[in-house]
């Protein structure tokens, strides 16, 4: 169902190189991302942009898949780049992304990530909450410096009529409400503000969307509020972020759209939006994560124990599970995957692939058809880019797989895989 490349020894190629060869070399469980195919995904949003003469910026969403190597293909690609942490600043930072297009979110900044955001000048706050607008008003007449800031809103679009959005909704932890004056409040204290320049709205509607009609909804719903400032106030937002959520495709059941069209029909919606109201079209802003680095990654096992229950089900087993793919456990989320030396082969029968830890949801996948299955086969699950390694957790003290990079026939380490050291470095003894 998959498409997927096999050379001539019947192996599964990822980015031209033989993932067998890559599993013996570095181990298993292991992630390796084509860089080609996240270039690609990057260049889709970014060029569509610039052929329609739209002015925007693509930021990634590094929650996807955030590490020093991976902030560097952003950095090349000329994408800016969304993080929600100050974990994630730091490796920004170790990266050398440039500071100025770097945006912070979170519902629960810390004093410390705002500081850190502050002392460093990057390029935008996506503010959240009033208790964050008073610590940041604090802490830049501290500095004496002036911040770039966005107010994240809540568009309040009820999930009955758009069933894929779930962090847009009126009941949500995120952003201000528009329904309720919360945003307004915010508005005054933000417009008003002597060092906060205050640069527009944003909204994140939720994720793994595959039609447009969600994102253009939201907008209408931006700027009927922009029309209501823009009356009181003679406000005219520079900037509209549109968030991220663009839908990837993990199996047959997903349909996503080409990502050019995104851009495409967001950026129209803008403009016609912006021209009715008579006012500049705003930078367009998105922040898409698993668009750019889900369908780029995959993930390589071992196959080990197998069990068969007659007119049940087929186990087999793998070196790894919901330690490096928390998704199917979490979200019932759904792969396909090929057994890597045998991918030239025809499915003979169906196994369930399941994970290592102690725990009955621990399945990475149910009634999958497979060629014979054989202890020391390699196992190669598609699309795990996006929220595998960065959900990835120390349960069973179970160290973290290694990431790997392919591009032009070359193969580099970019994450080293945990050693038992790395599991225990933080403990002590008690005598
Ligand atoms: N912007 C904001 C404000 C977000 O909250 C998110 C995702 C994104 C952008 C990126 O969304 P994406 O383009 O990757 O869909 N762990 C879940 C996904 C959680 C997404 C949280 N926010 C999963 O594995 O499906």
């Amino acid at each position: 169902n998959h498409p997927y490349e096999v050379n001539q020894e019947g192996h599964l190629e990822i980015g031209g190189m033989d993932t067998v060869d890559l599993a013996e070399k570095y181990g298993t469980p292991l992630y390796i991302y084509d860089v080609k195919a996240i270039r690609e995904n990057c260049r889709a949003f970014v060029q569509t942009f610039e052929e329609l003469d739209i002015r925007a910026q693509v930021a990634y969403a590094s929650k996807a898949f955030s590490s020093i190597a991976m902030v560097q293909v952003a950095k090349q690609e000329g994408l800016s780049l969304d993080v929600v942490s100050e974990g994630e600043l730091y490796t920004a930072l170790q990266a050398g992304f440039p500071v100025e297009k770097i945006h912070l979110h979170g519902n629960n900044k810390s004093i410390e990530e705002l500081s850190m955001a502050i002392q460093h000048d990057i390029g935008c706050i996506v503010v959240d909450n009033f208790l964050e607008i008073d610590m940041i008003g604090k802490l830049l007449e501290k500095y004496d410096k002036k911040m770039d800031v966005l107010m994240r809103v809540t568009p309040g679009i009820e999930s009955k009529t758009h069933k894929y959005i779930m962090t847009g909704n009126e009941d949500s932890k995120f952003g201000f409400n528009l329904q309720n004056g919360q945003a307004d409040e915010a508005f005054t204290k933000l417009f008003e503000h002597p060092y906060i320049q205050f640069k527009g709205l944003h909204c994140h509607i939720g994720s793994q969307i595959f039609e447009t009609e969600g994102f253009l909804l939201a907008a209408e719903v931006l700027f009927k509020q922009i029309a209501v400032w823009n009356e009181k106030y003679d406000f005219v937002p520079e900037v509209l972020n549109l968030g991220g959520g663009f839908g990837i495709r993990y199996t047959g059941e997903d349909s996503p759209l080409p990502l050019n069209q995104y851009a495409e029909k967001l950026g129209a919606a803008v403009t016609d939006f912006a021209s009715k109201l008579d006012i500049p079209v705003p930078e367009i802003w998105i922040e898409p994560g698993r668009a750019i680095v889900g369908n780029a990654g995959i993930t390589l096992y071992s196959i080990g124990s197998t069990k068969s229950i007659p007119g049940v089900r087929e186990y087999i087993s793998v070196d790894g599970g919901m330690t490096d793919n928390l998704r199917p456990a979490l979200y019932q989320a759904k792969y396909e995957a090929v057994i890597a030396n045998k991918a030239d082969k025809e499915p003979t029968g169906q196994s369930s692939i399941a994970g290592k830890c102690c725990e009955s949801g621990d399945m990475l996948i149910k009634d999958l058809p497979l060629p014979e299955p054989e202890t020391g086969d390699i196992l190669a699950v598609f699309s795990t880019g996006a929220y595998g390694y960065s959900m990835a957790n120390h349960y069973n003290r179970i160290p973290k797989a290694a990431v790997v990079f392919v591009e032009d026939g070359k193969d580099q380490l970019v994450v080293q895989r945990e050693s038992y050291k790395d599991v225990v470095k933080n403990d002590l003894t008690y005598e």
